[in-house]
């Protein structure tokens, strides 16, 4: 949100008031507020178009797809993940009773290291689930091959990456399963909201089953499923969203260009690029503070930027494999870890989103070059 006073990492974006007290009008009407509904049933086609996907699952938000998708692959035993993530990524291999094992990042990228993969594979590994963090793509040729060459399953978190696509072609089509969410900060929000991306019917049909208790049917359970249907009401804010996505993330884009274009040649601050042939979405803008040429720390730098009311955000530190739940484990340790550990200790995603004012801009630029 952006307002006299702050300036804020992001602000949702929301649909026309008047325009969804109509569909809401229209929801109260038929007294068919979930449980595939036409609306539901609407967006799951309209983003299955946008997407450029053959099938889509709704889900109430991005981490039950997530656990669902774990659930439905019957993945056991051991996962390989990122630490360098939203802490539901290594959640949802837990709750699965999985044991995660974290495999250091490409600086580059931000992303899981494919060069690190196949050491961290042992007889008890039976999944990847990588992350396209920022919405930045994943190898995901080296990880298809990795996994082949030891018949794993890979699972994305594609929680940041809605539109994102390599060379024309959606990247929520690489691996077995990807997961989106839908939440308030996305690029694409139906408030709490989240979706599954899957290649044929029968696994939209296994995912449909298992998100609504593992009805198949009203009288047959086909599995231990859960509740995670998307209703109408938020389903109808969806697709008013959907045809405002574009622009918003356009106005996204423009945000980037000034950053990058202010930043370049700030020493000490550096910043990823466009990929070639990539269609990024503008999610998030990190910055990578180094002390040492920049003559100020990431935190000294994020609480002043703070002070003059420009609320960046440290994403994604601590990083999750520091958290208590996971720091025991073996592949949590700083050693195993050492490139997540310096992007997660340098990063500050500065503020991007489609409200932001070209003052609010120019004010984010002058409190990290004004120290030069
Ligand atoms: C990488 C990643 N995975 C999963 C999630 C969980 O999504 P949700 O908040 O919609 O449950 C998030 C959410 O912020 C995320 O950033």
């Amino acid at each position: 949100m952006s307002n006299s006073n702050t300036i804020t990492v992001t602000s949702p974006l929301l649909p026309d008031l008047e325009e969804f007290n109509q569909l809401l009008e229209m929801i109260w009407g038929s007294k068919w507020i979930t449980n595939n509904g036409s609306f539901h049933n609407r967006l799951e086609s309209a983003l299955c178009e946008y997407l450029k996907v053959p099938y889509i699952s709704l889900f109430t938000n991005g981490t039950l797809p997530l656990l669902t998708a774990l659930q439905a692959l019957r993945i056991t035993g051991e996962v390989i993940t990122t630490p360098y993530s939203f802490v539901a990524t290594t959640h949802s291999i837990w709750w699965n009773n999985c044991k995660p094992v974290f495999v250091d990042i490409d600086p580059v990228t931000g992303n899981i290291d494919p060069d690190k993969i196949e050491a961290a594979i042992t007889p008890k590994t039976s999944a990847i689930m990588p992350v396209h963090v920022y919405g930045q793509p994943c190898d995901t040729k080296r990880i298809q091959e990795i996994a082949d060459k030891y018949g794993l399953k890979v699972i994305y978190d594609a929680a940041h990456a809605f539109g994102v696509e390599v060379d024309g072609e959606s990247i929520l089509k690489a691996g077995d399963l990807s997961t989106l969410s839908f939440h308030a900060t996305k690029v694409f929000n139906t408030i709490e909201g989240g979706a599954m991306v899957m290649h044929d019917a029968e696994m939209k049909k296994r995912i449909d089953y298992l998100k609504n208790f593992g009805f198949a049917g009203e009288t047959e359970v086909v599995g231990p499923g859960i509740n995670s249907k998307m209703d109408e009401v938020r389903s109808a804010y969806g697709l008013l969203n959907l045809q405002q996505v574009d622009a918003a993330i356009d106005a996204r884009h423009h945000v980037a260009i000034q950053y990058r274009e202010a930043l370049r040649g700030v020493p000490g601050i550096t910043f990823f690029e466009d990929m070639p042939g990539v269609r990024h979405n503008y999610s998030y803008f990190p910055i990578f503070v180094s002390e040492k040429e920049y003559g100020m720390s990431r935190d000294d730098l994020y609480f002043k930027m703070k002070e003059k009311g420009v609320l960046g955000r440290r994403y994604f530190y601590p990083l999750i494999s520091s958290f208590s739940t996971y720091r025991g484990l073996p592949s949590a340790s700083p050693a195993n870890l050492p490139q997540a550990h310096k992007i997660a200790d340098s990063v500050i995603c500065l503020p991007i989103h489609h409200g932001l004012f070209q003052k609010d801009v120019d004010l984010v630029i002058k409190c990290i070059t004004n120290n030069h």
